[in-house]
């Protein structure tokens, strides 16, 4: 099948970066299709480590033609200053060859990220732990029909009416809130300018894409956050604002339905950055131990991330909603050391039992856990899944037999060649 779609199967972060590079060299395109700049993926080339937030994976191959889906909300003056540090580092970045912009993904201004902060901080306690980077107020009033997109910005007319319809939305309540008022003039100079800038990348990419499709071209489809924080599969309301599982992946690009291989990324134990229900989390020291080993700090805002033990049903009900046909286990190496356990159900508030992941009360539930012996082995050079000890093949098994899930992939560290493929 010439599409593979690649989704994180929690709440991100977990080394998509890595697998989408791997996979990168073998592909044609390589396509964001929701989220922004509040993702992070990190790649540990030869040359040293990159952290993406909003340019593809691919944009490090020399051959591939990156894509920003419609479904993605771009902030055009980081996107400049990405594009900016990329080019600093030797790498090749052309706009209209190969990175291509969707002239109708949406896009994020000031006044959504200052929206996105004072709402956080009058959620108070039931805050959602956001980026702050102006995601969900973005999508907000794209679902509102209020919203900019990067077409306007090479189009001075119709900008300045877009923010001058944005202003009258959004000054009526800024004032009252006690934001500052949107300025139309200064937001017209600063978008236009980079829209001057991003100009010959801003194109019908969906065209280019159904194009591609249909000429059989590789498509790489790029996941950014994982199925748990889709705003309508995940764990609502502590969820990102798009759709992050793999239903996002046609919507957020312009290309029609049709059969893809669905590879899901989990990571060998559980992480999750901000707020929200979070069934196997270790509070305690061996939690503490987990985030360390694993460098567990968020690659976009440096937060220390909650860790915990691989949750399966979780990763069941993720797989499920997403059409996952396989998952890529990452960072097994990090749990040398560590005693292992598997949630494999959990137990609900009324003391039933339950291996489905339920909409409410998650955060009610207690994980009904497995005890699998540990390894002390350091897996970082090994390279066959037979020369892997036998209590990490056991593990790697204990997995995909609670999940139904088939690991032809596992990671053993971050470097491009700490694979093995099985
Ligand atoms: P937002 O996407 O900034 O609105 O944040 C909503 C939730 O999604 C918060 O819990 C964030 O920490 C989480 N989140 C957003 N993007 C990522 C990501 O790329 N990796 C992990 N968590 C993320």
């Amino acid at each position: 099948m010439p599409t593979t779609c690649v989704v994180g199967i929690l709440w991100g972060d977990e080394g998509k970066g890595k697998v989408i590079d791997y996979l990168a060299a073998d592909t044609d395109f390589v396509v964001r299709f929701g989220g922004g700049h509040n993702a992070g993926h990190t790649l540990v080339l030869p040359t040293g480590k990159l952290v993406l937030h909003l340019i593809p994976s691919g944009i490090v191959h020399a051959h591939t033609v990156n894509v920003i889906g419609n479904g993605v909300v771009v902030d055009p003056v980081h996107l400049c200053g990405e594009i900016d540090k990329l080019r600093q580092r030797g790498l090749r970045v052309d706009l209209g060859r190969n990175l291509l912009l969707s002239e109708r993904a949406h896009v994020i201004v000031d006044a959504h990220r200052r929206q996105d902060q004072w709402a956080e901080g009058l959620r108070g306690s039931g805050k959602i732990g956001t980026t702050g980077r102006g995601i969900g107020p973005a999508y907000a009033d794209r679902c509102a029909r209020i919203g900019l997109r990067l077409g306007d910005l090479i189009r001075p007319d119709r900008l300045r009416a877009a923010l001058h319809g944005l202003a009258l939305q959004k000054n009526a309540w800024f004032a009252p809130a006690g934001l500052p008022a949107l300025d139309v003039e200064a937001m017209f100079g600063e978008l236009a300018a980079a829209g001057e800038r991003l100009r010959p990348g801003i194109v019908d990419a969906g065209a280019v894409l159904r194009d591609a499709h249909a000429a059989g071209k590789r498509i790489l489809l790029e996941g950014a956050q994982g199925c748990l924080l889709d705003v309508e599969q995940g764990t609502y309301p502590f969820v990102t604002s798009s759709h992050a599982s793999t239903g996002g992946a046609f919507s957020g690009t312009g290309l029609p339905p049709h059969p893809m291989r669905t590879v899901g990324i989990a990571k060998a134990y559980a992480t999750r950055v901000g707020e929200g229900p979070f069934p196997t989390e270790l509070k305690d020291e061996l939690g503490n131990r987990l985030r360390i080993a694993g460098n567990e700090f968020g690659s976009t805002t440096g937060r220390p991330r909650r860790c915990g033990w691989f949750d399966t049903v979780a990763v069941r009900y993720s797989g499920a909603v997403s059409g996952v046909g396989e998952l890529v286990l990452t960072n097994l190496d990090v749990l040398r050391g560590f005693p292992l356990q598997l949630c494999t159900a959990y137990r609900m508030p009324d003391g039933s039992s339950t291996t489905a992941l339920p909409a409410f009360d998650l955060e009610a539930v207690q994980p009904q856990l497995v005890e699998l012996p540990g390894f002390t082995e350091d897996l970082r050079e090994v390279r066959r899944f037979e020369a892997l000890p036998a209590n990490a093949r056991a593990y790697v098994q204990a997995i995909e037999r609670h999940t139904g899930l088939p690991i032809r992939t596992v990671s053993v560290g971050p470097e491009r060649q700490q694979v093995i493929l099985r």
